[in-house]
C-alpha cells in the first residue's frame, strides 16, 4: 500500500456520489436502458454472448453493466467502496445481478479471482493515471486471462495526456515520460462530472508512456496487437472541441491533427 493509494481512494470515495447524481453520468437514462459503451470499444471487442468479462477500475460500474446488457457475464473490480456499493445497487436495479458482481480492491494487488480466468479484461477512460506501478497492473492482468483470451485497453493516449485542457492553444504542461513524482491535484479543483463542486480531497496522478504501457504487458508474456490511434477524444481535451452526434469530441480547428485516444489488445 503506498500513500498515493491511499489519497486516490479518498478523493474517488468523495467524487463518486456527485457522480451518481450528474448529468455527466446520467443514471436514470442508464436505469432506464442506456447503454454507455461508445462505437471504439464495442467495434474492438465484438460480440460478448456468453463471454466472462474482468473490468477493471469499472467506478460505479455502468460500463461493465453495459457489457453484461449485451450478454456477457461481467466481474467489476474497483478500490473504492462508494462505487461499488453504487455498482451493486445499479446491477440489482437494472435486473443484471444474476451475471454482474463487484468486487472492492486495489487493481494492482487483487491476485487471481476465484472465477478467474476471463475470456475479456477490459479498462477504459481514466485508468493507468491513478496508479504508480504498472507492474501490479500487469500481474492482474496476466493471473486473470484465459490462454484464448484478450486483453483490451481504451483511454486518453499519452500524447493527449500533455496538454492543459484549459488553453485556447494547444499548450504542453505535462511531461510525456513517466516518473514516480506525481502530479498534484490540489483539494479545490473543480469535478470532471459537475464543474460545480468543488472537490475538498487530494488527488495524485502519474503520466505513462506508449513503451510503458507495452513493456508492462510484455514483461509478463503478453503480445501486443491492434493497436489503434484516434484524433478524437472521449471528452473536451481543448476549448475548441465539440461533441459529434457520435459521442465522440472532435477539435473544432484546423490543428494538425494529434492522436487524443489510444487502444490496442494484448494476447497470449
Ligand atoms: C475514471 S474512473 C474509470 C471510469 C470508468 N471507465 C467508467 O466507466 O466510468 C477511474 C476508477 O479507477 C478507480 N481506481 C483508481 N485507482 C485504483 C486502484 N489502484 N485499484 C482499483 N481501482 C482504482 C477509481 O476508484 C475510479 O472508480
Amino acid at each position: 500500500m503506498n500513500e498515493h493509494h491511499d489519497i486516490n481512494k479518498r478523493w474517488w470515495n468523495e467524487v463518486t456520489p456527485v457522480h451518481t447524481t450528474s448529468e455527466f453520468y446520467d443514471v436514470d437514462g442508464f436505469i432506464k436502458g442506456r447503454n454507455t459503451l461508445g462505437s471504439v470499444e464495442r467495434d474492438a471487442v465484438g460480440p460478448v454472448d456468453d463471454k466472462k468479462f474482468l473490468h477493471m477500475q469499472c467506478h460505479f460500474g455502468m460500463d461493465t453493466l453495459s457489457w453484461a446488457r449485451l450478454g456477457a457475464t461481467v466481474t467489476g473490480v474497483d478500490f473504492s467502496s462508494e462505487a461499488v456499493a453504487k455498482a451493486r445497487e445499479l446491477a440489482e436495479a437494472t435486473g443484471l445481478d444474476d451475471r454482474a458482481r463487484f468486487v472492492e480492491s486495489d487493481i494492482t494487488a487483487v491476485g487471481k479471482l476465484d472465477d478467474a480466468p476471463y475470456d475479456v479484461i477490459f479498462t477504459s477512460f481514466g485508468t493507468i493515471v491513478w496508479l504508480k506501478s504498472l507492474e501490479g497492473w500487469a500481474e492482474t492482468i496476466a493471473s486473470n486471462l484465459a490462454g484464448d483470451g484478450f486483453f483490451y485497453f481504451l483511454d486518453s493516449h499519452p500524447t493527449a495526456m500533455l496538454f492543459d485542457e484549459e488553453s485556447a492553444e494547444p499548450k504542453i504542461i505535462y511531461d510525456y515520460f513517466h516518473s514516480d513524482d506525481p502530479n498534484f491535484e490540489e483539494a479545490g479543483s473543480a469535478d470532471y462530472a459537475d464543474w460545480e463542486y468543488r472537490i475538498q480531497s487530494e488527488a495524485r496522478s502519474f503520466n505513462w508512456g506508449l513503451a510503458d504501457i507495452f513493456a508492462a504487458l510484455e514483461s509478463k508474456g503478453l503480445t501486443i496487437c491492434e493497436v489503434r490511434e484516434y484524433p478524437f477524444g472521449a471528452w473536451r481535451h481543448f476549448p475548441d472541441m465539440t461533441k459529434a452526434d457520435d459521442g465522440y469530441w472532435y477539435r473544432d480547428t484546423n490543428e494538425k491533427a494529434l492522436p487524443l485516444l489510444l487502444g490496442f489488445k494484448a494476447t497470449w
